[in-house]
């Protein structure tokens, strides 16, 4: 007896697998995220991340234009800040006229369409390079989420349309909403890293922007009594609804390939857009093993950011948001 029931007719052709597909990867899902230094013409490559280039405002929004022509709508940016603009208070990041602010102005003049979502935390601005204020060898939860608040609403006025708090901090996002509406910025909204984990994946990204915990025995090494424990996947539930509860508008899950199974269980778990943050260490691997030719580089990327669709993502933040969307389009 053969079977009746033959899976294999739906993948008999390119054209019947087309039309069964589960889901599609389209430049409409990527954020890109970028990094800004000072300086005018500088360009400086990140030696653990080939292709991703930490630079200047000038060379920003020429690259800015190029991904809005490929179709790319939204950029996540991190800030490279001077060592002599750095201290505990993280003061800097408020400030007016800081990188930061610049970046978020010059972007939405050039181009008023494109979603600008500032990274919200402390570490590019912490002498200690944690994403919070320290006292006593503990990272404070309260006053950092006071830092994170003004650095939110200054994010608002420079023209950002969603902040993105990335420091796991408690309370932070109700007091960052409560924060932006009696400022009169009701309309900007909150991508919050709800399900960050404590993760050895963003290395690369600590180098890029100089942001790793400082070796000094009077503070923590790592960011574990803030970003998650990776043996726990039902604690992920509990993050993300108390920040929907808070007011966020999209929730992150971070890192992400490691992490499919809790873009899964807080997609089938809640109503609300889910984000998913393929991140530098994850880029790395796939470019390391691409470089030795070990494994096939574009499709290994485009197998790797239709998992997170698959997985329930509704929004990508990629370092191959660019290479994605130019091989999408043709
Ligand atoms: C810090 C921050 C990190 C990343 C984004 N925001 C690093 C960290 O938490 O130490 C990682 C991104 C990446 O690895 O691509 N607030």
């Amino acid at each position: 007896m053969f079977p009746y029931n033959r899976p294999r007719r739906l993948r008999k052709n390119e054209s019947v697998r087309s039309l069964v597909r589960e889901c599609s990867l389209s430049p409409n899902d990527f954020i890109l995220p970028i990094f800004i230094s000072e300086g005018k013409n500088v360009k400086h490559e990140i030696s653990s991340m080939p292709g991703i280039y930490r630079q200047s405002l000038d060379l920003t929004i020429e690259e800015v234009k190029e991904i809005w022509d490929l179709g790319i709508k939204a950029v996540n940016i991190y800030v490279k800040v001077n060592s002599d603009l750095k201290d505990n208070t993280g003061k800097e990041a408020w400030n007016p006229d800081g990188l930061m602010q610049q970046t978020i102005k010059a972007i939405k003049d050039t181009i008023p369409e494109m979603i600008v979502m500032p990274d919200v935390a402390l570490d590019p601005y912490s002498i200690y390079g944690h994403d919070g204020i320290i006292g006593n060898g503990q990272i404070l939860n309260d006053e950092t989420v006071e830092a994170l608040v003004k650095m939110s609403v200054s994010h608002a006025e420079a023209g950002a349309d969603f902040v993105a708090p990335s420091d796991m901090m408690d309370g932070r996002i109700g007091a960052i909403r409560e924060a932006l509406e009696e400022s009169g910025f009701p309309d900007v909204g909150i991508m919050s890293y709800a399900a960050k984990y404590a993760s050895a994946f963003y290395g690369p990204f600590r180098e890029a922007l100089d942001s790793a915990p400082v070796d000094n025995q009077e503070i923590p090494k790592d960011k574990k009594s803030y970003q998650m424990d990776y043996h726990n996947a039902y604690e992920a539930l509990r993050e993300v609804e108390e920040d929907i509860a808070e007011g966020a508008d999209i929730v992150m899950v971070k890192p992400g390939m490691a992490y499919l199974d809790i873009v899964r269980l807080v997609k089938e778990n809640y109503n609300i857009p889910v984000s998913v943050f393929q991140v530098s260490g994850e880029y790395a691997m796939i470019k390391a093993a691409a470089a030795n030719g070990w494994l096939d580089h574009d499709k290994v990327m485009i197998e790797s950011l239709t998992a997170f669709k698959r997985a329930g993502a509704d929004l990508i933040s990629t370092y191959f948001a660019k290479e994605a969307a130019k091989l999408l389009q043709t």
